[in-house]
C-alpha cells in the first residue's frame, strides 16, 4: 500500500484498480506517509502558509432542491434571509480591514442577485478594497453572467460539480439539474478567465469507490485552480436526515490524493470537516489542505445559512490556534493559485 502513495507521489496518478485500493484502506502507516508526501508537496509549492479567504453568505434563498441541501427550496422550515447590496460591501470592508485580501461571496441560487445587482457590489469592493480577489460561489448561471461579473473585476469562481457519474449525480438532485449542465457552466467560467474550484460531498448518500474514482478523473480533466471537498453531513430537514455522513478518516485519505494528484491545487479544510470532528480541520492542513474560510458573514444571519446540522460559526481565534498547532502560519495574501 505505500508502494501506491510513492507511486502517485512519484507519477501524479495511478491505475483505477490502485486507486480503489488506496481509498479503500485504513492502515494507519499508509495514512501517515500519505498525510507525509501530500505536505511535502504542499510545501514545495506554498511553503507552511496557509491562507484566509473571508466567506460572506449573502442569501440562503435558492430555487434549486439538492436532496442533501439545508437550504433547498422545498424545506419550507428553513429561514431564509438575503443581505442587502450595502451589508455585503460593507461586511467586505470590515474584513479587508481586519487583513482579508480574498472575499467569498456565496449563496444559494437566489434570482435577486441580477447580473446588474452582481457587477455593482463587485465594482464597489474592487473599489474599496484595492488588491483584494472576489471569488463567486453562485451557481449555475449564463456564460454572459460570468462574463459580465468577470468584467466587473470578479477573479475566482467556486462550483462545486457535486458527482460526475450521472446515475449518482440523478439520485443527489431534482430531474431539472443536469450534470452536462453543471460541468459546461465549469468550462465556461475557465473560457471567461476565472480561476475555477470544483469538488464533491465525501460519503454522499449512494456515493461508491468507483464514483469517487470518477470525481477524481474529472478533476484531473478539468484541472482546476481550487479544489473543494467536504465530508457529506446529514441535514435534518432534507430526504436525507436518515442517511450516514461521510468520515473524517475517507475525506483526509481523499485531500491526501488530490494533493498528489493535482499538486499546485488551492485545497480548502472545509468548515465540514471541521463541523465533523474537533480534529478535522488539524488532520486536513497537515495532509495536503492550504486554505481555510472563516465566516465572516453578519452576525444576525448566520444561523440561517443551515447547508448541514451543526454547521460551525467558529472564532477566527480557533481557526488561527488549529493553523498554528498544526504547524503552519496564517496568511492573508490573496493567494493566488502559483499556475
Ligand atoms: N453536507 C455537506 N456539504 C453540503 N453541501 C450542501 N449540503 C451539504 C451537506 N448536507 C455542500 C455542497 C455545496 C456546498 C456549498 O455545500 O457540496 O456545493
Amino acid at each position: 500500500m505505500i508502494e501506491l502513495v510513492e507511486k502517485l507521489h512519484e507519477n501524479n496518478n495511478l491505475t483505477d484498480k490502485e486507486l480503489k485500493q488506496l481509498i479503500e484502506t485504513d492502515d494507519k502507516n499508509t495514512a501517515q506517509i500519505l498525510r507525509q508526501r501530500a505536505d511535502e508537496t504542499r510545501r514545495k509549492y506554498y511553503g507552511n502558509k496557509v491562507f484566509l479567504r473571508g466567506l460572506i453568505e449573502i442569501s440562503s434563498f435558492c430555487r434549486n432542491d439538492c436532496l442533501y441541501c439545508g437550504i433547498r427550496c422545498s424545506n419550507k422550515s428553513a429561514e431564509r434571509f438575503r443581505l442587502t447590496e450595502n451589508k455585503i460591501i460593507s461586511c467586505a470592508e470590515s474584513g479587508y480591514k481586519r487583513g482579508f485580501r480574498t472575499f467569498v461571496l456565496q449563496g444559494g441560487e437566489d434570482d435577486y442577485y441580477t447580473d446588474e445587482r452582481m457587477c455593482r457590489i463587485i465594482t464597489q469592493i474592487k473599489e474599496k478594497c484595492p488588491d483584494c480577489a472576489v471569488t463567486l460561489s453562485l451557481g449555475e448561471r449564463t456564460p454572459e453572467s460570468y462574463r459580465l461579473m468577470k468584467r466587473a473585476g470578479a477573479d475566482r469562481y467556486l462550483l462545486r460539480h457535486e458527482a460526475a457519474d450521472t446515475e449518482l449525480y440523478q439520485k443527489l438532485h431534482p430531474p431539472k439539474m443536469i450534470l452536462d449542465k453543471r460541468i459546461n457552466c465549469l468550462y465556461n467560467l475557465k473560457v471567461e478567465g476565472y480561476q475555477v474550484g470544483a469538488g464533491f460531498m465525501v460519503g454522499a448518500p449512494f456515493q461508491t469507490v468507483d464514483n469517487i474514482i470518477a470525481d477524481l478523473r474529472f478533476l484531473q480533466n478539468l484541472n482546476p485552480h481550487m479544489v473543494g471537498i467536504g465530508p457529506f453531513v446529514p441535514h435534518h430537514a432534507t430526504p436525507f436526515s436518515g442517511c450516514a455522513g461521510g468520515t473524517v478518516g475517507l475525506t483526509v485519505r481523499l485531500l491526501g490524493i488530490i494533493r498528489l494528484m493535482l499538486s499546485e491545487v488551492l485545497l480548502p479544510a472545509t468548515t465540514a470537516l471541521g463541523t465533523i470532528s474537533p480534529d478535522g480541520r488539524i488532520l486536513g492542513l497537515q495532509t495536503g489542505c492550504n486554505v481555510v474560510m472563516p465566516n465572516i458573514s453578519p452576525d444576525d444571519s448566520r444561523d440561517k445559512y443551515e447547508l448541514y446540522n451543526n454547521k460551525s460559526t467558529e472564532e477566527l481565534s480557533n481557526i488561527i490556534a488549529d493553523i498554528e498547532r498544526a504547524g503552519y502560519e496564517v496568511s492573508m495574501e490573496r493567494g493566488d493559485c502559483i499556475r
